[in-house]
């Protein structure tokens, strides 16, 4: 046995090595994830997030065994794996263990201010492009009015975090498209700054609008760390995906140059390709076009991950999506644009799934001020809003309360790398969650495999 890639060293602290006793029987752990590929034979603890590699005699032992004693697992020199819990005694109560793990990691997380150190902020609901998949299809197009975007510098300079010190808050811009609204952007940046309030940012783009002159406003004026920019496949896919108010303007090539303008001012560039089976296969053109631009340019700042549009996640055909996901990937090596993968998969203990279940501190302001808890920014999910605080207690306490876990995810290989979160209270669906985890993680241990520092990305929620 042979680690390939360490696990997370605190929750490793908090399982603590087992001890052995003799007479149990014992079982493989339900955070053990086996796979095999041709001839290498790997073994992840979800809980650690640690991949193993193993003989094929021991991957074997491991994927038959059922009520084992520990002189088997001796003979099958296996007894680490007791140590590290790869394999527990048959009445060790797991899902307990995992709670354990989830409650004292929250502990030991916990900011000892009070506030948001973060805010996401939409500075309009209207986007140029118009996306047939978008899940704000249908929302009312609404900008923030400037007394708003006042009534909003006023709001964070009470309620943020960091308040008197020298920490910077973090501000998402979305939208909408914000870049549509980048009068807004600045007059709340500018304003933030003569409050002596310190902050960077980042935005979610569709980056049509983006040029060289607003680039250097985004970097001095906005503080922009890191761009998350759409991106819908290759040139024709692209352009017909996007569908923008004006294509002679905004169009697939007009992004391709924003892309160079970002990567030249130094900017971190997330590039989220959305993919679903229709067009997933003529991906190799966006490839190329990227590594032209890019790559062979020696442009660094830039990277890629593919999302499954939420339909296709819904949907019965996310496992065939997802391996077409992985074979892009594979294309993008072969290629010669390997360097732009940002591969997306959880490598940590997950404690909280994303802002919804941390709105301890982290807030969505919408352009009329009021307040969301997720970026998929449903109606039914506004307690209140910049001018008047929280106006509906009852829904603030419900949406902020922990979620009970599911009873399907208890029994979960994935679900330390997921958070019950997503069963109960996400609005975006996965039909076959445990499938479309199995699938990531296979590809990603393989990656792991090949060259045991593989880069994290993105997770596509
Ligand atoms: C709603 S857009 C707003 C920001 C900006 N206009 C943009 O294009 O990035 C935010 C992100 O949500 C993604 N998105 C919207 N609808 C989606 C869907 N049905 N499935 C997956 N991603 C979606 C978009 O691709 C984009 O990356």
């Amino acid at each position: 046995m042979k680690i390939i890639k360490k696990g997370t060293s605190s929750v490793e602290g908090i399982i603590g090595k087992n001890s052995f006793p003799q007479d149990a029987s014992y079982r493989l752990s339900n955070f053990c994830f086996l796979h095999s590929k041709d001839d290498i034979y790997l073994a992840k603890l979800t809980l650690t997030s640690e991949v193993i590699s193993l003989t094929k005699e021991e991957y074997s032992f491991l994927s038959e065994m059922k009520s084992v004693r520990l002189d088997d697992i001796e003979k099958a020199g296996l007894t680490e794996l007791v140590k590290k819990r790869y394999i527990v005694e048959e009445s060790y109560d797991e899902f307990v263990r995992y709670q354990d793990v989830l409650s004292i990691t929250k502990v030991m997380q916990k900011k000892p201010r009070k506030g948001y150190a973060k805010y996401t902020i939409l500075p309009t609901t209207g986007c140029n492009a118009r996306c047939f998949y978008c899940f704000e299809q249908g929302m009312v197009a609404q900008t923030m009015s400037d007394e708003t975007a006042d009534r909003l510098v006023d709001y964070i300079c009470e309620t943020n975090a960091y308040n008197g010190t020298d920490k910077e808050i973090h501000i998402d811009w979305f939208g909408g498209e914000p870049t549509a609204s980048r009068s807004i952007v600045t007059r709340i940046c500018k304003g933030l700054s003569d409050r002596g309030v310190k902050f960077r940012s980042g935005i979610v783009t569709n980056g049509s609008l983006i040029t060289p002159e607003y680039v250097e406003k985004m970097k001095s004026v906005w503080n922009l760390k890191k761009v998350q920019l759409s991106i819908d496949g290759s040139r024709d896919d692209y352009n017909v995906r996007k569908a923008y108010v004006n294509p002679a303007l905004h169009n697939y090539d007009t992004v391709l140059k924003a892309i160079g303008y970002l990567a030249d001012a130094d900017i971190r560039v997330v590039l989220r390709c959305n993919v679903d089976i229709e067009n997933i296969d003529r991906i190799d053109d966006l490839i190329l076009d990227l590594k032209r631009e890019l790559t062979d340019k020696g442009r660094k700042t830039v990277r890629l991950y593919f999302a499954p549009l939420h339909q296709s996640m819904a949907g019965d055909g996310i496992e065939v999506l997802m391996r077409k996901i992985n074979k892009a990937y594979d294309r993008m090596e072969e290629l010669g644009a390997g360097e732009l993968i940002s591969f997306p998969i959880s490598n940590t203990f997950k404690v909280n799934f994303c802002m919804a279940d941390t709105m301890d501190t982290n807030v969505i302001i919408m352009p009329d001020g009021s307040f969301n808890n997720c970026e998929n920014l449903p109606d039914n999910h506004c307690w209140g809003n910049i001018f008047d605080g929280v106006t509906d207690p009852e829904l603030y306490d419900r949406l902020k309360r922990p979620t009970e876990t599911d009873e399907e995810c208890r029994h979960c290989t994935f679900l330390p790398e997921c958070t019950s979160y997503r069963k109960t209270s996400c609005p975006v669906t996965i039909s076959h969650c445990a499938r479309y985890e199995a699938i990531r993680n296979e590809y990603a241990m393989i990656r792991n495999y090949n060259s045991s520092d593989a880069e994290e990305g993105e997770d596509p929620c």
